[in-house]
């Protein structure tokens, strides 16, 4: 297959763990006969420093252009202690993803054995969860009609029939390859806006009578993901709450800083990292690039080149069992390596396995 790859490094430890990602990418094609070409472009704050737009134009043009991005970071903090800053490298991935159409946002919540310890749930609760939280991107309160002056503000949380129907389409895709679970989230007690959210669910579900659908309030979900994570296989819900139940479901597992994402729909798909920037880490060679080669293999499995992606996965687990590991998930005693040691040792593995 031919690949050509859109490669946006951003800010903080963004370029050390993309340089990673490549790398990878790079021995898996040479191991499996695919060809691949990389464009770079900027974005976030370097794209504020250097052009005034946190997704530029041109940026845009060869995301357009590209079969997939390899996204890594964005976020600076001399903008968020400045609060009258007009820009923002967080406006660059809201525009990333309006631009490219990416309305569905996959997020996997998955425990890797040695890094349970790090979950703040009991161990026999964290153990073995795994689930895919399919978070809709592009509408909802981020997008909606909004308002402020020093008296009143608001955000409006709109959805559209259609936008509610493609998302869930996406979901049951995920649940009838999986165990045929989706839980949709939704506060259709209170908000109009989960009304339609679980009418449309409803009929799309008389569709895929071979997959369990419930529904669940996103209070209980919050409270059912630490009581009982296992509970859930997937899991759809909008933008807003999808924001904040992934922040809880990536720290449950112990792993935040391993887990990858992908974002997909009308254009060219994005696949990168959960964690940000890390700013304090920039260029010290720390960070760990394990979170950006997953969504590498998240990027091969998209174009359903599964053997691709099982030999990323393998050859991360196996970096872990031999304790080549950046210093944060270092076993006392453990040498530590550096995001570059890393990656290399990793790029090794897949060209002799
Ligand atoms: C995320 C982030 C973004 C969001 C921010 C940086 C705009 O928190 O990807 O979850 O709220 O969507
Ligand atoms: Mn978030």
């Amino acid at each position: 297959m031919d690949l050509k790859i859109a490669v946006l490094p951003g800010d903080g430890i963004g370029p050390e763990i993309s340089a990673q990602g490549v790398a990878v990418m790079t021995a898996v094609c040479e191991k499996f006969g695919h060809k691949v070409s990389y464009e770079y472009a900027i974005c976030g704050a370097d794209a504020i420093d250097k052009v005034g737009d946190p997704f530029p134009e041109e940026t845009f043009k060869i995301c357009m252009d590209a079969d997939a991005v390899l996204f890594s970071a964005v976020g600076d903090p001399k903008f968020d202690n400045d609060p009258t800053a007009k820009v923002r490298p967080e406006q660059g991935l809201l525009a990333m993803r309006k631009k490219l159409g990416l309305f569905a946002n996959i997020r996997p919540v998955e425990t890797f054995d040695c890094l349970i310890h790090k979950s703040p749930l009991k161990d026999e609760l964290v153990r073995g969860a795994d689930f895919i939280c399919i978070r809709e991107l592009t509408g909802g309160m981020y997008f909606g009609e909004k308002y402020q002056d020093d008296e009143k503000a608001y955000d409006t949380n709109a959805y559209t029939r259609p936008e509610v129907e493609r998302i869930l389409e996406v979901a049951y895709q995920y649940a009838l390859r999986r165990k045929k679970h989706l839980t949709v989230v939704d506060k259709a007690n209170v908000l109009a806006s989960s009304r339609l959210w679980r009418q449309v669910a409803k009929e799309v579900a008389t569709k895929y009578p071979e997959v369990e659908t419930d529904y669940m309030f996103v209070d209980n979900a919050a409270m059912r993901m630490i009581q009982d994570p296992k509970f859930f296989d997937v899991m759809v819900t909008e933008n807003t709450f999808g924001d904040i139940l992934t922040d809880e479901g990536s720290c449950i597992t112990g792993s935040m800083g391993l887990l990858p994402s992908a974002s997909t729909g009308e254009h060219t798909p994005v696949f990168e990292p959960i964690h940000g920037s890390w700013p304090q880490a920039k260029g010290l060679n720390i960070a760990n690039p394990l979170a950006q080669i997953l969504s590498v293999a998240m990027l091969f499995e998209y174009f359903n080149l599964m053997e691709e992606g099982k030999l990323i996965r393998q050859a991360v687990n196996a970096s872990l069992d031999a304790n080549v590991r950046t210093p944060e998930i270092q076993v006392e005693g453990g040498a530590k390596y550096g995001t570059k040691e890393v990656g290399e040792w990793i790029v090794n593995y897949i060209k002799n396995n």
